[in-house]
């Protein structure tokens, strides 16, 4: 089968597809054919190597010195069982599913082993590969950090970084939750977020939100540039900082901080539950789906160049027959 292939980080150019071995499964495991997957924006970390501050030496350690241990990346998924090992009841030949297997990665291919026990659900009916597969990293952290800086109707909620996968998630979760949503984002991006549902909008390109008298129960910073450090000031006394992405040193003064609300387990976001609950919703409508890009497998260097960008909105997905 074919498999997207990395060997040293580095520039989306160093990704190659190439013919590796096809999987069989296992008692207790899954073959999927995959359909849609996504380049996300923690795949193309993996790829080039780009950590927040501080953790590169770390990073490292734990995924490859030069390379990743795991050369195929890929972190969700969604395609059609292929075939099902011995013991497999959840699911049969045939059947539409969506998931993840999490740090497993591997899922830039054309086939990819599921156990029985990890992040697999049915694809719900009338909802297309493409839609499914884009709702779940966004939807997923979105919803991890709203539950773990206790969100609830009435708050005032402000999302910097609005309009990327986790962005365009928090934004449609918050005003479920029944809060009062600012976002911010570029200017060029206002209309779209407005369009989402958020409430008011700062263009970070024309004002600095931080600068602004306005107060909020909850500030989630999906891009870097809004530490708690800089943003304290506008927290109302117990209100919470959710922290999706900060180096090293934030993170752990993040620890120390009652306010700061750091990341969770990976079983936290990669679970059934949560995917279940996100397709049922994107299934219904309650959720809409947000696609920067749609490119096939063979182009999936390109996927890589855009959200290398930083400008995405949404996903990237690829495509596989
Ligand atoms: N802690 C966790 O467990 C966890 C989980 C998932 C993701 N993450 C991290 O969370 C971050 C966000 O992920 P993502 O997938 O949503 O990223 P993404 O899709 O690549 O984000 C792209 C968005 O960032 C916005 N942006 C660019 N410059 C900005 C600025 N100066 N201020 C505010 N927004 C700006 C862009 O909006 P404009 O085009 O409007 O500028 C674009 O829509 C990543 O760093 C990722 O690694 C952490």
């Amino acid at each position: 089968m074919k498999a997207a292939v990395v060997d040293r980080y580095g520039p989306p150019e160093v990704m190659q597809i190439r013919e590796v071995p096809k999987p069989v499964p296992g008692p207790g495991e899954i073959l999927v054919r995959i359909t849609a997957t996504t380049v996300n924006s923690g795949d193309a970390r993996m790829r080039a190597a780009r950590v927040p501050r501080g953790m590169k030496t770390m990073f490292r350690l734990a995924m490859g010195w030069n390379g990743p241990r795991k050369p195929v990346g890929g972190f969700e998924a969604a395609g059609v069982v292929e075939a099902v090992g011995a013991g497999v009841t959840k699911f049969k030949p045939g059947d539409r599913v969506t998931g993840s297997h999490g740090f497993k990665f591997g899922l830039h291919a054309e086939f990819a082993l599921f156990a029985q026990t990890d992040a697999l659900v049915a694809t719900p009916a009338g909802l297309s590969d493409t839609d499914a597969v884009s709702v779940l990293f966004g939807g997923s952290t979105a919803r991890y950090f709203f539950a773990a800086g206790g969100l609830k109707a009435g708050q005032k909620v402000l999302i910097n970084g609005a309009s990327g996968a986790v962005g365009v998630m928090a934004i449609q979760l918050a005003k479920r939750a029944g809060t009062q949503v600012t976002a911010v984002c570029s200017a060029a991006n206002a209309e779209f977020v407005r369009e989402l549902g958020a409430d008011a909008v700062i263009a970070y390109d024309r004002e600095d939100f931080a600068a602004r008298p306005e107060r909020y129960d909850i500030i989630m910073d999906n891009h870097g540039n809004a530490p708690f450090a800089r943003v304290r000031h506008l927290l109302v006394p117990g209100g919470k900082f959710l922290q999706v992405i900060g180096d090293l040193g934030e993170m752990i003064a993040g620890k120390f901080t009652r306010q700061v609300v750091g990341s969770g387990k990976d079983s936290d976001m990669v679970s059934a539950a949560v995917y279940g609950e996100l397709l049922d919703l994107t299934a219904r409508g309650a959720l809409r789906p947000v696609i920067d890009t749609v490119l096939p497998f063979t182009r999936i260097a390109e996927a890589h160049v855009r959200v290398d960008s930083g400008r995405k909105r949404g996903s990237v997905v690829v495509t596989l027959p």
